[in-house]
């Protein structure tokens, strides 16, 4: 019920559960294959990517342990910065671990730009990134990716994690808001 009514915000999905459901399983076969035999962290960066990552580690057939980082990007503004702020660090010592960071969407790539930078200094085994979501031509600064679920256009979307105002993050699907939704927010952007 509550779904329906998120739903009705939604413009157009882009990409559907059933499509979801076999990407993440894809991912899931493929990190199990390329991290069998090696102590594995997977660290989701909270908020967006607590679905992907719970999703994720139910298709990986290999040990596996979990840990989260919380980091603001954007703040109040409207625009990417580039200045990151730790809200929640890791749990555990990741120095000699096998990391990989799982992240909801890779946008300008600041935020991922400076997370490896900070988990690279605790000296990490390997470090390595997952991205569900890629927005094309959109990176500011180069970000390797050893894993990526899909590529969209520039465009703002919502669900499966990613939220707008805090919203819309449970919904099973990945689609862009109706205009009518945000027109009247200043904060918004729209690419
Ligand atoms: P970046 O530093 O610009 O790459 O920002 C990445 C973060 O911005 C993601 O982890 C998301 O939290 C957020 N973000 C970027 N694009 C979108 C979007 O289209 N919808 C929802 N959140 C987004
Ligand atoms: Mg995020």
């Amino acid at each position: 019920m509550q779904n329906q009514m998120l739903a009705e915000d939604i413009e157009e999905v882009l990409i559907t559960p059933e499509q979801i459901k076999q990407k993440v399983k894809e991912l899931g076969e493929q990190i199990s294959r390329d991290y069998k035999d090696k102590d594995l962290i997977l660290v989701g960066i909270l908020r967006g990517a607590f679905i992907f990552l719970a999703d994720l580690v139910r298709e990986m057939s290999i040990p596996v342990k979990t840990d989260f980082i919380a980091i603001s990007s954007y703040g109040s503004s409207s625009t990417t910065s580039g200045v990151v702020r730790i809200l929640k660090d890791l749990d555990d010592d990741i120095e000699g671990r096998h990391v990989l960071i799982v992240e909801d969407i890779l946008d300008t790539g600041l935020t991922l730009n400076y997370l490896v930078k900070n988990l690279s200094s605790r000296h990490p085994a390997s470090l390595e990134i997952c991205s569900f979501v890629t927005k094309e031509g959109k990176q500011k600064v180069p970000i390797d990716l050893k894993y990526c679920g899909f590529r969209i256009p520039n465009i703002f979307v919502v669900g499966y994690g990613l939220d707008y105002a805090q919203e819309y993050r449970n919904l099973p699907f990945i689609g862009t808001l109706k205009r009518s939704i945000y027109e009247d927010e200043g904060h918004y952007r729209l690419t």
